[in-house]
């Protein structure tokens, strides 16, 4: 599978009309998102539960909801009732196949919220259905728009090569619902934006995995909440994931605690304030370039990246032969995990 050279690019003088299709949970952060964005217009929104959508976009929207928004089940019926450009798919992990399939049929660019889909082999079919459109198809990592990472990113590239990087996971949340019932909770549902992240951070992509997963015996997870997995990426470095998420006292951030050593120094993360770094040279904090800064924080980063992308076809972070490798380090850690092997990516790639 190759990246595509480009997408189609759509330029315009108005506002990008969004039809959001998913009013859950996270829709409604969506809603919030796309209503105070700059560039974009709120069109439709679509899900199943026709009565589910129009309570969320009266009770998160009210007033502020300006020009009628189009409601429905089905974004076939509603994208061209709204003039739809562009479709933000929020809807379960399951339906992101299904409902980026129809945008994208549609002519329409999709931003997906992670994971890119369900599985190796549908979102391998998703990569070859944009490609086949030649519309971009995004996968929004939110947790990469966060100013103290990209901060992070900069003492990365400033340090020299990285021998290790180590991301510290320790939470106890009871979610109820489907993640108490779901086989590896925690590599599924949240170890994607910490090996999304880390990908970042390095600027390197993943070659090999070793992982071992398990589930402590008080946890009141189904499957297995803990784990700890080790990755080779390119340029040799290793990257060493341990996580809980049935871990009582003293938790870490939803962003982890990081640790990286390299060639030039260190640098630590708390995941929620300044990363720290010590220089081997001494070289003073002032003495390196300004840090650059995401275009804006979480959702509304991914979505300024979207709506840019689109203007300009400049490739965005998380398009989604990208995002598929990030995809991939969860799947290969799943298979080591079962197996007791080291999985090389490409051989997961491989065999979708
Ligand atoms: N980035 C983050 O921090 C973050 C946080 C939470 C959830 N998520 C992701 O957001 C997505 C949604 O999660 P959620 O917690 O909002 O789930 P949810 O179950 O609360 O909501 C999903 C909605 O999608 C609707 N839906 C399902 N299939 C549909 C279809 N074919 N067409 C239209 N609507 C359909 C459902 O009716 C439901 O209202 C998931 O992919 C999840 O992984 C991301």
């Amino acid at each position: 599978m190759t990246t595509p050279l480009s997408f189609r690019i759509h330029p315009q003088d108005g506002p990008l009309r969004v039809v959001l299709v998913g009013a859950g949970g996270m829709g409604r952060t969506w809603l919030h998102t796309l209503q105070a964005a700059d560039r974009v217009e709120l069109a439709g929104v679509v899900d199943l539960d026709a009565a589910l959508a129009r309570r969320v976009v009266t009770e998160e929207l009210g007033e502020a909801a300006g020009a009628p928004v189009v409601v429905g089940t089905s974004l076939r019926e509603v994208a061209p009732r709204c003039a739809a450009d562009a479709v933000i798919n929020v809807t379960v992990p399951a339906a992101h196949l299904p409902v980026t399939l129809e945008a994208l049929d549609l002519g329409l660019p999709v931003l997906g919220e992670k994971p890119l889909a369900d599985g190796l082999a549908a979102a391998a079919t998703l990569v070859r259905a944009a490609e086949q459109a030649g519309e971009l198809f995004m996968v929004s990592q939110n947790r990469r728009y966060d100013r103290h990472l990209w901060s992070l990113r900069h003492h990365a590239a400033q340090l020299g090569p990285v021998g290790v990087l180590t991301q510290e996971f320790f939470k106890a949340p009871r979610f109820g619902g489907f993640r108490d019932a779901m086989a590896h909770p925690l590599i599924l549902d949240m170890a994607i934006h910490n090996f999304d992240a880390a990908r970042f951070v390095l600027d390197a992509d993943p070659v090999a995995v070793y992982c071992e997963e398990y589930n402590p015996p008080w946890s009141w997870y189904a499957g297995d909440a803990a784990s700890t997995a080790v990755f080779e990426m390119t340029g040799g470095t290793r990257f060493v994931y341990t996580g809980s998420w049935c871990s009582e006292g003293l938790e870490t951030s939803w962003n982890s605690r990081w640790r990286l050593s390299a060639a030039g120094g260190s640098a630590l993360w708390d995941g929620e304030t300044a990363p720290v770094a010590q220089y081997a040279d001494g070289r003073p904090d002032d003495a390196r370039p300004t840090v650059p800064l995401p275009p804006a924080e979480n959702t509304a980063g991914a979505l300024a990246e979207f709506v840019e992308a689109l203007r300009t076809g400049r490739v965005p972070m998380g398009e989604c032969h990208d995002n598929l490798l990030s995809l991939a380090m969860v799947y290969a850690a799943i298979a080591s995990s079962r197996t007791r092997s080291r999985v090389e990516i490409a051989d997961v790639l491989g065999n979708c």
